[in-house]
């Protein structure tokens, strides 16, 4: 196919949960703009209504108003947070700070996620956790309070379990230190606090953070998300001729990876316009054909890129040789065992892929992809596969198109409207 136009992507996921949990923690109301109206930031706001919050509906026109108490309030039932993993853990990390017992629980695919990253270093903080299941994982119950300051050494570099102690550090007035075991995973958690006052500050890997910041209400925008904007890019890379152009797009260096792994593969994305918006950078990606060749992913490049790996593995289908994605085994714990499921899709397509030890190898063919596509309600992993089958002479079938609305309304239409 040919592309072309200009468009827009939804409002970055990161930013929208993390604009919701501040909101409903400032005493007052805030207004977010261009705020993601996906089903997973649908469960943000579903539980801190539940915490005594006031959020107004999520509609794509108008911004959201927000109203917070400055604390959140004893949940009258289970908190249900779908499917979104960055909901729960960060959730978490607020609800350590307060002396109330809360339940969460969420979809078949999030009970399967591991907790313990998160309620560990929480319980050393002085929360008390209360497991239903051996290995730790949802439906648990949390009773905060007063709690004491961390230092920490995490498992993994995760923005998620970085955010859940910094949250909790925020909201109990207690310092904290946490380290990341190598590259820095998204920083924005980091960024906010800064911007409500607070000294948060890395050395060696090390993110300190210390009290002292006052979260006020706030106006703000949402930049669009750089990991919905992989999919067009990667459908323009694809593309016989033409050119897209995605405005208004964070690219934020701890998130847009995968344009550098990108550029390592013969293709060139532009970025056009930087500003910085709300302490973001945000740029126009403008986006052409390439042909492409196989790169090596380091394992310190990973958390810059973990949700672009099933749209940068497609595309190394196409690359002439084999791409290898190193030390890739937290894939596994994503909304789907994403590392068993790439590489299975793509040889149900006629590729060349292995998952060898922590690491994928992905091998480039010309043959046009053939075959059915299990996304296990995965919406990453049936995008980056819709995109694939947007190939000249492709034939691929996703079981589960639908579940793209976890975080991106609107993917099959978006898909349509930039063919030429
Ligand atoms: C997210 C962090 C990432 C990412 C997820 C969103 C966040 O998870 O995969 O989609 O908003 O903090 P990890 O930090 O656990 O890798």
């Amino acid at each position: 196919m040919h592309v072309g136009g200009t468009l827009r992507v939804p409002g970055d996921k990161s930013i929208s949960h993390r604009a919701l949990l501040f909101g409903a923690m400032a005493r007052g109301t805030s207004h977010v703009g261009g705020l993601l109206t996906s089903l997973d930031a649908r469960s943000s706001a579903r539980v801190l209504r539940q915490l005594g919050a006031q959020i107004s509906p999520l509609g794509e026109q108008r911004a959201v108003m927000i109203k917070g108490r400055g604390r959140l309030r004893r949940p009258a039932t289970v908190l249900n947070c779908g499917n979104s993993g960055t909901t729960t853990r960060l959730l978490l990390g607020l609800l350590a700070a307060h002396p109330f017992s809360a339940t969460l629980t969420g979809d078949r695919s999030l009970r399967r996620r591991p907790m313990r990253r998160v309620t560990v270093p929480l319980a050393e903080m002085g929360a008390r956790i209360t497991e239903t299941n051996e290995n730790g994982t949802l439906p648990l119950t949390i009773r905060g309070g007063k709690l004491r300051q961390l230092r920490h050494e995490m498992p993994v570099s995760s923005a998620q379990i970085k955010s859940c102690l910094l949250l909790a550090g925020m909201a109990a007035g207690v310092p904290v230190s946490v380290r990341e075991p190598h590259g820095r995973s998204r920083d924005h958690t980091e960024r906010m606090l800064r911007a409500f006052g607070f000294q948060v500050e890395e050395a060696d890997g090390w993110v300190h953070f210390q009290p002292g910041g006052v979260l006020a209400p706030f106006e703000m925008q949402v930049p669009g998300d750089p990991s919905s904007a992989a999919f067009p890019v990667a459908a323009a890379i694809l593309a016989e001729g033409g050119e897209l152009q995605i405005t208004g797009v964070c690219v934020n260096p701890t998130r847009v990876g995968f344009l550098a792994v990108l550029d390592r593969m013969g293709a060139k994305v532009a970025l056009d316009g930087l500003e910085i918006q709300f302490g973001e950078p945000i740029a126009t990606l403008v986006a052409r054909p390439a042909l492409l060749r196989a790169a090596e992913v380091r394992p310190e490049e990973v958390p810059a890129l973990i949700d672009e790996i099933p749209m940068l593995a497609a595309l190394a289908t196409r690359a002439q040789g084999t791409t290898v994605f190193r030390e890739v085994g937290e894939l596994r714990v994503k909304e789907s065992d994403r590392l068993t499921l790439i590489a299975g899709n793509i040889r149900a397509l006629g590729g060349v892929a292995e998952v060898v030890g922590e690491d994928l190898h992905v091998t480039g063919t010309s043959a046009p992809p053939r075959g059915r596509v299990r996304s296990e309600g995965d919406h990453r992993i049936a995008m980056a596969f819709a995109v694939l089958g947007t190939l000249p002479g492709a034939r691929v079938k996703v079981d589960d198109l639908g579940c793209a609305a976890v975080s991106f309304p609107g993917f099959p239409k978006m898909l349509r409207t930039i063919r030429r």
